[in-house]
């Protein structure tokens, strides 16, 4: 049984494919699961912004026949956390008051310490190191466009950021190959390069950095990107947009892939950035799905970690 969704190092495989398969379920027939969160409170921390999670998050609670509470971490109406009141405290705190919490913050640390000093699940809604609600919904859309991730290759093209992170840790959580596809001086974390590939040496499947998009992109099921410029990154933009240059996903990237290849994003899209406004809006790419996803899989998550539904 996992306790927190910290990062995707928290489930096993079969976790993994349990939170998908409810998705599938809930997605089918939500008014099934409209009752199953009945008088819980869920606390939810943003300290950077957010459209599709913060909105997914919310609605998904309500449509759980919970209550959730958007709070700012910091700011004039926000936490104390934002004036320094300790992670260790706050979990404390909130554990009191609330049944999960769910956060989007600058540093996994902060994510980790809320799991560790808390009493309640805490959920990560992204940090500078993971995304993982984003690789969960991922696998789901994945299985409707593809049948199943398993066996197929997902290339992310961009910045070894959360992301690319994240889904190097859900390549080997659903038997999906997985190849981080960025420029030299953008490298995914160590750390986290050596446990995906470690994961996936364990799981049969393959994790791997290229620095070659042309290549890279052969015979690929999903092309993946994201901004090259994330959250906390604004004053670095120059010079990250500078070591991107020949990593936009274009009509001739994806006639590389494989035909029946999937173009996705997890939006915010920056067009004529990261990839071709032809092919963010073209017929290969299913970035809506991916985006209306995020509500079907974390209310999956949250019926698993909030104790409605059996691991
Ligand atoms: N993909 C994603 O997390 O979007 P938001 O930043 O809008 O939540
Ligand atoms: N890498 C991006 C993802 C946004 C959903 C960021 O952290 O800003």
């Amino acid at each position: 049984m996992a306790a927190h969704l910290t990062s995707l190092l928290d489930l096993t495989p079969a976790q993994t494919k349990r939170v998908v398969d409810l998705a599938v379920e809930v997605k089918k027939h939500p008014q099934e699961f409209a009752k199953d969160l009945a008088g819980k409170s869920i606390a939810m921390i943003f300290a950077k912004q957010s459209t599709r999670t913060r909105i997914s998050f919310e609605v998904g609670i309500h449509q759980l026949g919970a209550q959730a509470l958007a709070l700012s971490a910091g700011g004039s109406s926000g936490m104390q956390l934002g004036r320094g009141e300790t992670i260790h405290d706050t979990a404390n705190v909130l554990s009191r008051f609330v049944d999960g919490i769910v956060i989007r913050t600058f540093g996994q640390d902060q994510v980790d310490g809320l799991a560790e000093h808390g009493s309640v699940p805490v959920i990560n809604a992204l940090t500078d190191k993971y995304h993982p609600c984003q690789a969960l919904a991922d696998l789901l859309t994945i299985r409707e466009h593809l049948g199943s991730p398993e066996g197929k290759t997902l290339v992310y093209v961009g910045a070894g950021n959360n992301v690319a992170h994240s889904l190097m840790l859900a390549g080997p959580r659903s038997g999906m190959n997985v190849i981080c596809a960025c420029p030299a001086s953008l490298p995914p974390h160590q750390d986290v390069l050596a446990r995906a590939e470690a994961d996936a040496k364990e799981a049969g499947t393959t994790v791997t950095v290229s620095h070659n998009l042309h290549e890279a992109a052969e015979g690929a099921h999903v092309l993946y990107t994201d901004t090259w410029v994330s959250m906390g990154e604004e004053a670095e933009a120059k010079a990250l947009m500078k070591k991107l240059e020949g990593f936009c996903i274009t009509a001739d990237i994806m006639k590389r892939a494989d035909p029946s290849a999937q173009f996705m994003h997890c939006l915010p899209a920056h067009r004529e950035e990261e990839v071709s406004t032809e092919v963010m809006d073209g017929p290969q790419s299913v970035v809506f799905d991916q985006a209306e996803n995020r509500l079907h899989a974390q209310k999956a998550l949250m019926l698993l970690l909030f104790g409605a539904r059996a691991w």
